[in-house]
């Protein structure tokens, strides 16, 4: 079986150190020096969380001497589709990607396993009939986020809210769930109501564009809050805001997820009033995934990561924190 250099951090490391120092690597049959080479399919660089996604996966895999093949599918599906295939033809040992919607990967994952080759989900679900056709999806409980943007809304309103949602890309995981989430808790709050709901596919361009839509609507004046699927969108939202000479955090209540320097810097001015977090840095934990698989050792089929919610109060403390 072949065997791949793993992170100093991981147990099966200290058995290739000991190995390594005493001449054994040979004769346990591990190819210790073989590279890793790590196929990763990126949604693309929609907003300031995947930058910073980006920069986690390449430096982690920089930093453990992986050979990383990486690719951007610009937030199309069927790019991220060629991009596996590519992978699939090059030999990678592992390939990982973060789907940029939840269907129409069942074909190219088959390949993927018919080729032997073990697939790891970052940061995005799929829906598959077979879910062996992935070993492990680390990221966020995107369905929890909605709920706890929700219970932000519930907590900044005492329970009496219009509502604009501001929605992520059509079809995505983050999208569904953190609709669905939000929509759970709302729905013991008869005096919530959303009341208009658009995709802004998460950006900042797009979540300008869309709540200037909005604000020219006949309803217009029914909003009392917005709720951004992302922070980029609720800071492009805050833009479109302060054209129309509506206060955001103010006269708008606004709450959004991610939990990115800008929004941070948004509280701290009193334009944003709560970001739910969504952690990008899953650079050190995926690898872990990655070589374990590729070492093929027992991995948990779901890694949930841990997340908090940030208010106003709290920004100005946070923001020199913020890794992201
Ligand atoms: O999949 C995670 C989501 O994708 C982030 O919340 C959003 O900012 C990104 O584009």
């Amino acid at each position: 079986m072949k065997q791949y250099l793993v992170h100093p951090s991981t147990a099966a490391t200290r058995v290739l150190t000991v190995a390594a120092i005493f001449g054994l690597a040979g004769s346990l049959g591990l190819a210790a020096d073989k590279k890793l080479v790590v196929g990763f399919a990126q949604v693309g660089a929609e907003s300031g969380w995947r930058t910073a996604n980006t920069e986690s996966i390449k430096s982690e895999a920089a930093k453990r001497g992986v050979d990383l093949r990486f690719s951007d599918a610009q937030q199309k599906e069927e790019n991220q589709i060629k991009a596996i295939r590519s992978f699939i033809a090059q030999g990678v040992d592992v390939i990982a990607f973060s789907p940029v919607v939840e269907t129409g990967f069942e074909p190219v994952l088959q390949e993927a396993k018919k080729a032997g080759i073990p697939v790891v989900l970052s940061d995005r679900a799929v829906k598959v009939s077979d879910d062996s056709l992935y070993k492990c999806f680390i990221g966020s409980d995107f369905i929890e986020e909605g709920r706890r943007a929700a219970n932000a809304v519930v907590k900044l309103t005492g329970g009496k809210a219009g509502v604009a949602e501001l929605v992520g890309t059509v079809g995505s995981a983050p999208a569904i769930d953190r609709a669905k989430g939000f929509r759970e808790v709302i729905a013991k709050y008869p005096d919530i109501k959303i009341v208009t709901s658009q995709s802004g596919d998460f950006t900042r361009a797009k979540g300008k564009e869309v709540m200037e839509a909005f604000l020219k609507a006949p309803n217009a004046k029914e909003i009392t809050v917005l709720y951004a699927h992302n922070d980029d969108m609720a800071l492009g939202a805050i833009q479109a805001m302060e054209e129309a000479g509506i206060k955001p955090g103010q006269d708008i209540k606004i709450v959004s997820i991610d939990g990115v320097r800008g929004a941070f810097e948004a509280m701290k001015d009193g334009k944003l009033n709560v970001t739910v977090e969504c952690n990008p840095l899953l650079g050190p934990q995926l690898f872990d995934l990655i070589e374990k698989v590729a070492n093929k050792q027992e991995v948990p089929h779901r890694v949930v990561t841990q997340e908090g919610v940030y208010e106003q109060a709290q920004a100005a403390e946070e923001l020199p924190k913020r890794q992201y």
